[in-house]
C-alpha cells in the first residue's frame, strides 16, 4: 500500500470541513475523488499533502507516518500536488519554472536541466520552453503546473481540478497526458467535476458530501448510486445532468 488515511478529519473552529476520511491507495492506482463544491475534497487532499495538519486521524505514507510532516517532508518521500489555482513564478521562463521543481531531487544544475527537459518533453512543452510562464494561456498553465510537480519526481501525485476550465478538445489532450504519466509509473488521485476524466481514468472513485464519503467505488457503479446522485441533485440540477454525461 502506498498511502493510508485513516479517519481523518478536519475541523476549522466550529465546522467540521473532514469528517472521518479514509482512503487506502495502492500502487499503480488511479483514485477519483468527487463531490459538489465544498465537499471538502481540497481539504482532506492537503491533509494528505501535508498542507494542513488533520485535527482527527492519521496518515501514512510508503510507510512512514505523515501525519504531522511538512509539505516539503511530503515532497521528499515522493507526494506532489497541483493548486487549484496554479501557482507559477509568472516572471520566470516555463523552464526555470520546472527547473524549481527539479532541484528537489537534482542539487547540480546540469542535473536538473536534463530532468527538467525529460519532463517538458513528456508534458509537450518543450517547444514554449525559454517563454515566460506569464505568456501562456489557461492549457499551458495547467500543463506547466503538472509539469513542475511532475518535477519532483513524485510516487503519488494528486491532481486538484487540474484541468478545470479546458474546452472539451483540451480536456482530451489532458486526459493523454495524464495516461502518460500513469504509463511513467506515478500513482495518481484526481478531484476532478469534468466526469468524462472521472469515468476514464479512474480505477476507484471515493464520492464527498459535506465533509463525509458517502460512497466509494467503481466509477461507473458510483455515478449510478442514488445517494450520489441525490448528493449533486441537492445542489444543481445542472451538475446532477453533468454527472449522467
Ligand atoms: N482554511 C479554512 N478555514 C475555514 N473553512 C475552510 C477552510 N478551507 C476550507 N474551508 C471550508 O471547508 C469546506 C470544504 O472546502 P473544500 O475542501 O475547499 O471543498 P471542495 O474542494 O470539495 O470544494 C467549505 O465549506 C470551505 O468553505
Ligand atoms: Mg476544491
Amino acid at each position: 500500500m502506498l498511502l493510508k488515511a485513516e479517519n481523518v478529519s478536519m475541523q476549522f473552529g466550529g465546522f467540521r470541513a473532514v469528517s472521518g476520511a479514509s482512503l487506502e491507495i495502492n500502487q499503480g492506482e488511479i483514485i477519483g475523488l468527487i463531490g459538489p463544491n465544498g465537499a471538502g475534497k481540497s481539504t482532506f487532499f492537503n491533509c494528505l499533502v501535508g498542507d494542513l495538519r488533520p485535527t482527527e486521524g492519521r496518515v501514512w505514507f510508503d510507510g512512514h507516518d505523515v501525519t504531522q510532516a511538512s509539505p516539503e517532508e511530503h515532497a521528499k518521500l515522493g507526494i506532489g500536488r497541483t493548486f487549484q489555482l496554479p501557482a507559477t513564478f509568472e516572471d520566470l521562463s516555463i523552464l526555470d519554472n520546472v527547473m524549481v521543481g527539479a532541484f528537489l531531487r537534482h542539487p547540480r544544475v546540469s542535473d536538473a536541466l536534463e530532468a527538467a527537459h525529460r519532463v517538458l518533453e513528456l508534458t509537450g512543452l518543450s517547444e514554449i520552453a525559454q517563454q515566460k510562464a506569464k505568456t501562456l494561456g489557461t492549457p499551458g498553465r495547467k500543463r506547466l503546473e503538472i509539469a513542475r510537480v511532475l518535477a519532483t519526481e513524485p510516487k503519488l501525485m494528486l491532481l486538484d481540478e487540474a484541468l478545470a476550465g479546458l474546452t472539451p478538445v483540451e480536456v482530451r489532450r489532458a486526459i493523454e497526458l495524464v495516461r502518460k504519466i500513469h504509463q511513467s509509473g506515478v500513482t495518481l488521485v484526481i478531484v476532478e467535476h469534468i466526469m468524462e476524466v472521472i469515468l476514464t481514468l479512474t480505477d476507484r472513485v471515493l464520492v464527498f458530501n459535506q465533509g463525509k464519503v458517502i460512497a466509494s467505488g467503481k466509477p461507473s457503479d458510483v455515478v449510478n448510486d442514488p445517494a450520489v446522485v441525490e448528493a449533486y441533485l441537492g445542489r444543481s440540477l445542472s451538475r446532477q445532468k453533468g454527472l449522467a454525461a
